[in-house]
């Protein structure tokens, strides 16, 4: 017994091979169409980790010429390159080269079918070992809209017959529904004599992975057929718009997770996560929220809508928005709050402390129970560099104040409404940099009436 026969339910070693070498003309990208993020993460990583939780001896990815970001991208597991993109065969050929030693079944995966599941994958390798033993099995799924898949053609005992790509279809294969969703599992043992007699007699003369049933029927070896329960999780990505469809269902995979830990969503599908998103229980967030990168948010913290967060750690109890937004290193305390417009970025802020309405806090460590009143900022940048500012426990921060950093106001000051403040200030001062009104009795009156003779002037002469 090897260490994944418990795992894959097979009791062949398995190794996986993932083609990305592909360039995605589709996407129009400078960028490898594997490198596309979804939830924040490179398509290929979705697809690398779910191969890993197959626990295989080996993961190798076939990546093409020039995407040093790919190869990047998948360690610490092995890359190969495709130096000439000449189909799926050709890719699959290269990563053969680097399993020369290999025995046992072969899990092909297309780098840019990323939602695939543990559980579908599993049934794919154990269709592959089932009785009568098959060389192969591809893993097909229903598609309501088939269009642009490879179609299956199977037998009346629903074993394979053959594969045709949808640009090669008659017009009566294209009205199969079941398709080829790229997936293959397939013992190593005759891959490379397989492989090697396939033909590039297509549309685009290329060598296709789907004449493989074909070649090892000549050997009298039967491909199995394992389908995929859900087609949404096997769709493929070739352009922005089928990106799009796989990103709006991977949120929702995502949200669903959340909230079977205990989240409240009210509107669940305006709620934007990211693959790192750590959310604790009892949270409740409203409508129309988005989470960047890195964000951890406390039990029984709420977001209120419209608020943008990234890099923040939200503790527990707070409330956040509505129309906050939360840029990196934001690190927010227990039962603080953070309203609508405030904008904080590399800040701690202090429990219970409250920054209501129209403020913006960057590079501060702020105590507890500090109030941070309406169009308050901290004048943290020079234009060179920036500068810290250091707010004490319980410090009033009147309305439309500038704190220029460097600057500190300790515990207990307060800071009068309209101050522009560019020196330290102590414990429980006073601070108030404010000229004196000048208060002119009367001028307001005589100002109105004086433009209102003018204007009724004005008025008789256009008569006339
Ligand atoms: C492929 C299948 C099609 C199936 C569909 C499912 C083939 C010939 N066709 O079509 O039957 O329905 O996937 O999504 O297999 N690649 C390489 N090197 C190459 C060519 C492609 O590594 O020379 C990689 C691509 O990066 C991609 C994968 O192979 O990850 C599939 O290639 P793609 O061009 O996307 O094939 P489809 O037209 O989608
Ligand atoms: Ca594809």
């Amino acid at each position: 017994m090897n260490k994944s026969s418990s795992k894959n339910s097979s009791t062949n070693p398995l190794a996986v091979v993932i083609l990305a070498a592909g360039q995605g003309t589709r996407m129009k990208s400078e960028r490898p169409k594997v490198m596309h993020e979804l939830a924040g993460l490179p398509m290929i990583q979705w697809v690398i980790r779910t191969a890993e939780e197959l626990d295989p001896e080996k993961i190798i990815v076939v990546a093409g010429p020039g995407m040093p970001e790919l190869l990047q991208a998948v360690k610490p597991h092995q890359a190969v390159i495709q130096e000439i993109r000449n189909g799926t065969v050709g890719a699959l050929k290269v990563a053969l080269s680097a399993l020369k030693n290999f025995k046992g079944d072969v899990l092909v995966l297309a780098g840019d079918v990323p939602l695939i599941t543990k559980a579908t994958l599993q049934k794919l390798i154990r269709a592959r070992s089932e009785k009568p033993i098959y060389g192969l099995a591809v893993l097909g799924a229903e598609m309501c809209d088939p269009t642009g898949y490879g179609r299956l053609i199977t037998s009346k005992d629903g074993t394979l017959k053959k594969i045709v790509e949808h640009k090669d279809a008659t017009d009566e294969e294209r009205e199969i529904k079941l398709v080829n969703t790229g997936a293959w599992c397939i013992e190593s043992l005759r891959l490379g004599a397989w492989i090697n007699q396939v033909k590039n007699k297509n549309t685009a003369q290329e060598y296709y992975l789907t004449d493989l049933p074909q070649v090892a029927a000549k050997d009298h070896v039967p491909t199995a057929v394992a389908v995929a329960d859900c087609a949404q999780e096997v769709q493929g990505c070739n352009s922005r718009a089928e990106m799009a469809a796989l990103e709006r269902a991977l949120q929702q995979r995502l949200r669903e997770k959340t909230m079977e830990g205990g989240v409240t969503m009210i509107d669940p599908a305006t709620v934007t996560l990211h693959f790192d998103t750590v959310i604790g229980k009892d949270v409740v967030i409203e409508p129309n929220v988005f989470f960047g990168p890195g964000v951890e948010v406390a039990p029984q913290a709420v977001i209120r809508g419209f608020s943008h967060i990234e890099g923040a750690k939200i503790g527990k109890g707070a409330v956040i928005g509505p129309f906050a937004r939360l840029r990196p290193g934001a690190e927010i305390g227990a039962e603080a709050r953070i309203g609508n417009f405030v904008e904080i970025k590399q800040s701690k802020i202090g429990r219970h402390s409250k920054i209501n309405h129209l403020a913006y806090v960057g590079d501060t460590m702020m105590g507890d129970d500090v109030n941070f009143s309406a169009g308050a900022i901290t004048v943290n940048y020079d234009g060179f560099e920036k500068h810290k500012t250091i707010i004490g426990k319980g410090v009033m921060i009147g309305s439309n104040v500038n704190l220029v950093a460097p600057v500190t106001i300790n515990d207990g000051a307060f800071i009068a409404a309209g101050s522009t403040i560019t020196e330290n200030v102590s414990a429980n001062a006073l601070a108030i940099e404010r000229d004196t009104a000048e208060i002119r009795k009367g001028w307001a009156a005589e100002y109105r009436r004086k433009k209102e003779s003018l204007v009724k002037k004005l008025g008789k002469k256009k008569k006339k």
